[in-house]
């Protein structure tokens, strides 16, 4: 089976980014076709990328990024769990995509975005950030409304119909995470 890492997209003090990475770890787990886990990007203290050399070159010099990148080639896929500003993903989503490079190579990837506009449009720059790592993301996608699935604009309530949305998103995670394997064995 393989791994799937759920990446909490957002360090914001009282972010949503978690109870809906809670959300997606909660209907994910009740597959059987992989295993899933809560990444939080919070966890690694990465300050703003402070490796002198370029991450392709995979000589890490700080033990945050050590573990980072422990963490990451661990996964065969990802579902990134990402929030919207100013119409791309956070910085401290960006800066942890960035910190590595060949930990991400030739594996799959998923998007759960949220925002005003279902945080379409960080899916977006991600989807051509993922190009240049060497990830296969996926065509269908989970979109949040901060309208609908926020109660108040803060208590997530996801409409049910998401649900659904999510497990053809996984479908094609999962697949696609598999069928890489051979690329990665390499
Ligand atoms: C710096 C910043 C910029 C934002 N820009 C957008 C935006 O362009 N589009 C949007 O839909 N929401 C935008 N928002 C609202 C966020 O979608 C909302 O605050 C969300 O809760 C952020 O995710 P987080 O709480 O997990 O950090 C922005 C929020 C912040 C903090």
């Amino acid at each position: 089976m393989i791994r799937i890492g759920i990446i909490i997209g957002s360090t914001r003090p009282g972010r949503k980014a978690e109870a809906v990475a809670r959300w997606v770890h909660g209907v994910a787990t009740t597959r059987s076709d992989a295993e899933f886990e809560l990444v939080d990007i919070k966890d690694f203290d990465l300050p703003l990328l402070d490796e002198p050399m370029p991450p392709a070159a995979g000589k890490y010099s700080q033990p945050h990024t050590r573990a980072w990148a422990a963490k990451v080639a661990s996964f065969d896929a990802y579902v990134f769990v990402t929030p919207e500003y100013n119409h791309g993903p956070s910085g401290a989503l960006k800066n942890a995509i960035d910190y590595l490079y060949r930990e991400w190579n030739n594996k799959a990837a998923g998007f759960v975005g949220y925002g005003s506009a279902g945080g379409t449009r960080a899916v977006e720059q991600l989807r051509l950030v993922m190009g240049e790592l060497l990830v296969a993301d996926v065509r269908a996608q989970v979109a949040l409304s901060l309208f609908t699935d926020f109660e108040n604009f803060s208590t997530f309530k996801p409409a049910p119909t998401h649900e659904k949305s999510m497990n053809v998103m996984l479908d094609q995670v999962v697949g696609w995470g598999t069928a890489l394997k051979s690329l990665r064995k390499e």
